[in-house]
């Protein structure tokens, strides 16, 4: 199944009561899809139908998300060997796309249990057993997760940033993450539906320079054209 960028970009009547929305990095709603109860119940869900038929899920963004991704990953020339955790991994879908192209140095995490057993269930179901799987919150990260080539991230940023509780810290904490997690002129590959690449470039500056901007659909609403899905390279500048 797959899922338009509707759902992360807002969730009607899911609004904060304080509606901390004002400030120019954060000019939209908290929502619960920025907890992870709402995580935990939409992927037990999930790991119900993966058992009952089969289905992986919802594919966020659609297939076309992951192929941009892995198209221009495969431009770089990149050794195989890489080593590339995907933030908030979900049903595991982008790693089983990067695994079929060729690359064996996997790691995904999520804090949603339910998530790291759909992703694992689908994954081995693939035969695609030496993908490691781990549950972890990604704003606290321990020290030993560290050191990767690259990390991607696929609307998890997008729900991270739409915590009820502070989504602005939780912004913050995500960067102090990836900048822990990452080696030195590491890849950073975000697809956002909720943040333009200017506020992008804002919020991963100092510290990240714009590599690329991935082409992604645009449309056209009142005279103004602009693209329903973000997807940026950045390098780490440690
Ligand atoms: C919109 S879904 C995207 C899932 C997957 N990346 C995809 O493209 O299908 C957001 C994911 O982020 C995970 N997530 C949200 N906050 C997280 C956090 N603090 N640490 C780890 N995972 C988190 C959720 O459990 C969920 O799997």
């Amino acid at each position: 199944m797959e899922n338009d960028t509707s759902a992360l970009k807002d969730a009607p009547g899911d609004s904060s009561e304080d509606g901390q929305n004002a400030d120019l990095e954060n000019d939209f709603t908290s929502s619960k899809l920025g907890t992870k109860d709402y995580w935990d119940e939409a992927y037990k869900r999930e790991l119900q139908t993966f058992h009952d038929i089969g289905d992986v899920g919802e594919i966020w963004f659609g297939e076309e998300s992951m192929d941009r991704v892995t198209r221009w990953i495969e431009t770089q020339n990149l050794s195989d060997d890489i080593s590339i955790l995907d933030i908030g991994t979900g049903n595991g879908m982008f790693l089983m796309e990067l695994a079929k192209n060729g690359f064996r140095n996997l790691t995904g995490i999520d804090y949603s249990p339910a998530s790291v057993e759909l992703a694992r269930n689908v994954l081995r179901e693939e035969g695609l057993t030496d993908i490691n799987i781990e549950e972890m919150d990604f704003l606290n990260p321990p020290s030993s997760l560290s050191s990767f080539d690259m990390c991607i991230d696929k609307g998890t940023f997008d729900a991270i940033s739409l915590s009820p509780e502070d989504g602005q810290q939780a912004k913050t904490r995500y960067v102090a993450s990836l900048k822990q997690i990452l080696r030195p002129q590491g890849l950073f590959i975000i697809t956002s539906c909720n943040w333009t690449k200017e506020q992008l470039l804002q919020i991963f500056s100092p510290g990240f320079e714009l590599v690329k901007e991935l082409p992604t659909p645009r449309f056209q609403f009142g005279g103004v054209t602009g693209n329903s899905v973000t997807a940026l390279v950045f390098r780490f500048q440690a």
